[in-house]
């Protein structure tokens, strides 16, 4: 049975949270001189020289618009990276508690269980890059607090079987999270109208994939209230800036050329995928609900440097098991697709 108060740690449940002027004083005033901000203005045009809102409404005001969920099952974090590691603080007691990853995956996981000194354990996925449900059952004990499913997953870019990520919702009394940080480009649907069948479920997205905003670093969890509530004990307090909430609000208005934008991609994706599968080094181009590609070439680390040496970079996942020989590919611009694909034509592979 899934308990929150339990899972949490006790530190984090007897935690008195941080009060902000922004806090205690939420009505009309013309004089502010309770925040220790600088009275006489800013280098910049704005009021920048203001704490923003700590709780971010506007911003969730308009995600909710977006996804169809209230702003109280919405949690924003400094990317998703923060949402990830917030996890860790609240609910995972160093040197004690353990989590489960499904490698290959995002990294992020396994780093920020690193700097919270958490245990990780490892239930790797199987050759279809689909959850092996026998052996993760096997590592869940009574420290499992968290297991981290990432779908569409990275580096392996196929969605996880929704009815194998159910299994695991139903059967697992921890937080399950799901990191859709890729959704928009798959053909699968989304886990966050599910948040109120599962009180274990947390869903992570981000605007740095789809959204085209990775320099903003604004992620998102949703959750139930009861989840989020934990999000903003622990949370820095005003972890969102005041430029990244205006500017997040702004391109919250234009889901119109974002979607454009998702289609393109889409398009473009499978039309690299079948020219890059067209290439005698190409052993394998892997199907994708993302919006880059995982291509298993002969000689990987060749292919890579000479991408490099015409200025081209992509990420070597060769030596990731399951990954073996592999080049994982982001769908570029027309043009720099077509720059891929030529500088590949005259790689020679070496035995
Ligand atoms: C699966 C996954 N989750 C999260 C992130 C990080 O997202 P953010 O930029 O919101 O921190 C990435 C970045 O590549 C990712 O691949």
């Amino acid at each position: 049975m899934f308990n929150l108060d339990k899972l949490l740690r006790d530190n984090i449940r007897q935690l008195v949270p941080y009060s902000s002027a922004r806090d205690e004083f939420k009505g009309e005033a013309r004089v502010f001189i309770d925040a220790n901000e600088n009275s006489l203005g800013s280098p910049l045009t704005k009021w920048y020289n203001r704490y923003p809102d700590p709780h971010q409404w506007k911003v969730k005001e308009a995600i909710s618009k977006v996804k169809g969920m209230l702003p109280q099952h919405i949690f924003l974090g400094n990317g998703s990276d923060e949402c990830i590691d917030l996890l860790y603080r609240a609910f995972c007691v160093p040197g004690k508690d353990n989590v489960i990853i499904n490698p290959p995956t995002y990294g992020m996981y396994e780093v920020s269980a690193h700097i919270n000194d958490v245990e990780v354990r490892r239930a790797v996925l199987l050759d279809d890059f689909q959850l092996d449900l026998v052996h993760l059952e096997t590592l869940v004990d009574e420290h499992t607090k968290i297991i981290w499913i990432c779908s569409p997953n990275n580096p392996t870019a196929n969605s996880i079987n929704r009815q194998d990520i159910e299994i695991v919702l139903n059967n697992f009394p921890g937080l399950v999270v799901i990191d859709e940080a890729y959704i928009n480009f798959s053909r699968h649907k989304s886990f966050i109208q599910e948040l109120s069948d599962y009180p274990n479920l947390v869903v992570l997205q981000t605007m740095s994939k789809a959204w085209g905003l990775a320099g903003l670093r604004l992620g998102m969890a949703f959750a139930s209230e009861a989840i989020i509530d934990i999000y903003n004990k622990v949370k820095p307090p005003y972890n969102i800036s005041q430029a990244t909430q205006e500017l997040a609000l702004k391109a919250l208005e234009e889901v119109g050329q974002v979607n454009d934008m998702i289609r393109s991609l889409v398009t473009m994706r499978e039309q690299l995928s079948h020219d890059l599968a067209e290439l005698p080094m190409v052993r394998r181009v892997y199907p994708s609900d993302a919006n880059f590609l995982l291509v298993k070439v002969d000689d990987p680390r060749g292919a890579y440097a000479h991408l490099l040496q015409a200025g081209i970079v992509v990420r070597d996942r060769s030596k990731v098991e399951l990954c073996e020989g592999c080049l994982r590919i982001t769908v570029g611009t027309e043009g720099e697709n077509a720059e891929l694909l030529k500088s590949l034509t005259t790689f020679r592979p070496q035995a």
